[in-house]
C-alpha cells in the first residue's frame, strides 16, 4: 500500500477529502502521517479525529528572538528548517531519535502548505526515492505563488482570462511550475463575487486532490 504523507497549513479542507476518501476506499493509498506548519492548523484535528499521526515543523520557533531585519540570520535558520524537514519525513524526527516502527512515506501530498519547499527540502526527498505532488488553485504558468485564487478571480472579472481552475502537479523547485499531473477548469462567471468563486474553486479541489492523488499513487506504486 502506498504509504502517504500529507503537509497541510491550515484548515485542511483538502485533507478532510483525503481522509474521507480514504474511509470510503476510494483512495488507493493510505496516509500514515499529517505535517503541519502551524500548530494552530485546524487540519490537525481533522486528523487527530482520523486517528493519523500529526506532527508539528513550525518557521516561527527557529526565527524566534532573531529581528526581522537579521536577514542573514533569518535566511541560516530559514534553511535549516528546510533541512530538517527532510530529515523528518525521510527519518521520522529531527532529533536523531530513531523511531523503529517509522517508514518514510512514498508520496508527500502538499495539500494547502503554505511553505516554499526549497532545493534544501527537496534534493533530499528526491534522493530517497519520495515523490511529493502539489494542490494549487489556478491552471498551469496562470497565477503562480500566492493568492492565486483572489488574483484569478480579479482577472476573470475583469475580463483578462476566459477560463480559470486548479491543477495538480508534481513539486520541483520553481515555484508552482511541476509537471501538471491533474488540471479542472472552471468557467468564468462575469459578476460573480469572490467568495462563490472560492466556494466553486473548494468543491473542484476536493474532487481532484483525489483523483490526483489516485492518478500519482498509480504511477508510484509501479516503481
Ligand atoms: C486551498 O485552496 C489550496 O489550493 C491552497 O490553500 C487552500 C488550502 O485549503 N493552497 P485547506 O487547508 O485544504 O482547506
Amino acid at each position: 500500500m502506498v504509504s502517504i504523507t500529507v503537509l497541510i497549513s491550515g484548515s485542511g479542507s483538502n485533507l478532510q477529502a483525503l481522509i474521507d476518501a480514504q474511509a470510503s476506499g476510494v483512495l488507493q493509498g493510505h496516509i500514515d502521517q499529517v505535517i503541519s506548519s502551524s500548530a494552530t492548523a485546524y487540519g490537525l484535528t481533522r486528523a487527530q479525529n482520523a486517528k493519523i499521526p500529526t506532527k508539528i515543523h513550525q518557521l516561527k520557533n527557529y526565527y524566534q528572538g532573531i529581528p526581522k531585519d537579521h536577514k542573514k540570520e533569518r535566511a541560516n535558520k530559514r534553511e535549516q528548517f528546510n533541512r530538517d524537514l527532510a530529515h523528518l519525513i525521510i527519518s521520522g524526527s529531527i532529533d536523531g531519535t530513531r523511531d523503529p516502527n517509522y517508514h518514510q512515506p512514498d508520496l508527500i501530498v502538499c495539500a494547502g502548505w503554505m511553505l516554499i519547499l526549497s532545493p534544501t527540502v527537496l534534493i533530499p526527498l528526491e534522493q530517497a526515492g519520495i515523490t511529493i505532488i502539489n494542490l494549487h488553485p489556478a491552471l498551469p504558468g496562470a497565477f503562480d505563488g500566492t493568492h492565486a485564487i483572489e488574483r484569478a478571480h480579479e482577472a476573470g472579472q475583469k475580463g483578462e482570462i476566459s477560463e480559470a481552475g486548479i491543477m495538480i502537479h508534481k513539486v520541483i523547485t520553481e515555484v508552482d511550475r511541476g509537471e501538471p499531473v491533474l488540471v479542472k477548469k472552471l468557467a468564468i462567471q462575469r459578476g460573480e463575487p469572490l467568495d462563490s468563486y472560492e466556494q466553486r474553486v473548494h468543491a473542484l479541489e476536493h474532487k481532484a486532490i483525489v483523483e490526483g492523488t489516485n492518478i500519482v499513487i498509480g504511477e508510484v506504486a509501479k516503481q
